[in-house]
């Protein structure tokens, strides 16, 4: 294919060294006639292992060249890369100058063009700077339309400076975002050479893969270095610890907790951080990340109501689960019971329906409880789902139970279902409203 890459810095340098090595004709552009000599000498512009090899290889054998002249990358391509810097300002937002620039010489360049001309950002930019940005910029100064006359694609870098190249060619996965087939095609093809798994998506949730990515690696070295400090203190020895930790693939090192829903609750999650948040307390050691931790689960509760109830300006509620999760009679700190306290707190009518929480109302270790500390839940708790559902406005799901699994929300369009679990893949209903998502 040919490629042009705008902007050859860390990313730029390594795709264009690596995309001519597979055999594509690839022009470098960037505005910096340093970086741009250096290439077309056979140098590599920044210090990375291999990249003199990969760029004097490619350069001697007229796969790859450099310029300062955009007019001539376009020309000479029929891809775009654009991995322009993306710095962040004083207040933490990014700058999307480089990336404006970039766009705007583009939308130039491809007004002269009249062949199907496909951008595609390389460069970290926050969900919606495609479509609501790039796009409109290239669409405003080339008179062309994006998904007819160009296309446009998300397609995020995952690459590690010093290993850049071994990671472009092992990436942990590779992710197309696009709103146009033929985009789409290509890029199948452009990277049928990986083994990498490939995700098709649309723009915005490429864009937002990256920053998930990223701040769940900032999760991972701060959490680490937390256990570490506590470790310290208490003459334990933390690499032990992690080394067991991350030995668990089934609830540690895997996708179980990494679903968006609602805050965590039972008998262990909340106590056991508490516990350990007041020993590193204790040991004078402030340990950021875990202790925003009970106090940002707070927040998704409170946040269902002041976000998602209140504006709806409606009374009566039915909660349709209220242990901490389904299959369990287990009220034990379940955040469904905190909010449900919100609202009676605040006059709401509440019925609730929970099977589990019903059969152990009689004799099970709820008996005691619901008699005695939660009786504004127990005068409340009804056996008859159907008739909760009809007697109430707002229905909150709060656990998975089969029976609300098989809810038609469309039979009760008067009503509306605010889902903290995913119960239903159906999202795009009026009458329903999904946690996080
Ligand atoms: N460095 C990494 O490890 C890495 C990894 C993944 C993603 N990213 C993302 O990739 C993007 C690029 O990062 P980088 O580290 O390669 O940046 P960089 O600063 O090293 O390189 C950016 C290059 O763009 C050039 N440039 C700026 N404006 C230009 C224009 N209008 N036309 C042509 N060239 C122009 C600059 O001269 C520079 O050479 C950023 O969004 C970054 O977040 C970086």
């Amino acid at each position: 294919m040919n490629i042009s890459v705008v902007g050859l810095g860390y990313v730029g340098a390594v795709c264009t060294a690596c995309f001519a090595n597979e055999g594509h004709n690839v022009t470098g552009m960037d505005i910096d006639k340093v970086k741009v000599d250096l290439i077309n000498k056979g140098k590599a512009p920044i210090v990375e292992k291999d990249l003199d090899k990969y760029i004097s290889k490619s350069v001697k054998e007229n796969r790859l060249r450099a310029t300062t002249d955009l007019k001539e990358a376009i020309d000479n391509s029929d891809i775009t890369i654009i991995s322009v810097g993306t710095p962040s300002k004083s207040n933490g937002d990014i700058d999307l100058n480089f990336i404006k620039e970039a766009a705007k010489a583009i939308g130039e360049k491809i007004k002269e063009k009249d062949t199907f001309h496909i951008v595609s950002m390389r460069s970290t930019v926050l969900p919606g700077t495609g479509k609501n940005v790039v796009i409109p910029i290239i669409e405003e100064i080339s008179g062309k339309k994006e998904g007819v006359d160009f296309g446009y694609v998300s397609n995020p870098e995952f690459l590690r400076e010093s290993s850049a190249i071994y990671d472009f060619y092992n990436p942990p996965k590779t992710v197309v975002g696009t709103g146009n087939k033929k985009s789409a095609s290509v890029f199948k093809e452009l990277y049928a050479f990986l083994k990498a798994p490939y995700f098709e998506t649309d723009i915005e949730t490429a864009e937002m893969i990256k920053y998930a990515d990223n701040s769940w690696h900032a999760v991972k070295v701060t959490f680490a270095n937390e256990i570490g400090l506590i470790c310290k203190r208490l003459g334990i020895d933390s690499h032990k610890v992690m080394e067991i930790f991350c030995a668990d693939r089934k609830l540690n090192i895997s996708s179980y907790y990494l679903k968006p829903g609602f805050a965590f609750g039972g008998s262990c999650l909340p106590k056991d951080v508490k516990a350990i948040t007041y020993k590193a307390k204790s040991l004078d050691e402030n340990v950021q990340l875990l202790n925003s931790l009970i106090p940002s689960n707070r927040y998704q509760v409170e946040r269902i109501f002041y976000h998602l109830i209140k504006p709806l300006k409606k009374r009566k509620v039915g909660i349709l689960g209220i242990s901490f999760k389904a299959n369990t009679d287990d009220l034990r700190e379940s955040p469904v019971l905190e909010l449900t306290e919100i609202l009676i707190g605040k006059g709401y009518e509440v019925d609730i329906y929970d099977k589990n929480i019903l059969l152990s109302k009689e004799k099970g270790a709820n008996k005691h409880l619901l008699d005695n500390e939660l009786p504004h839940i127990n005068a409340r708790l009804k056996n008859d789902l159907n008739k909760v559902i009809k007697n109430s406005e707002i229905l909150i799901i709060g656990n998975s139970d089969e029976k609300f699994r098989q809810i038609n929300f469309l039979a009760h369009k008067d009503k509306i279902f605010i889902d903290l679990v995913r119960i239903s893949t159906n999202t795009s209903q009026d009458n329903y409203i999904g946690v996080a998502w």
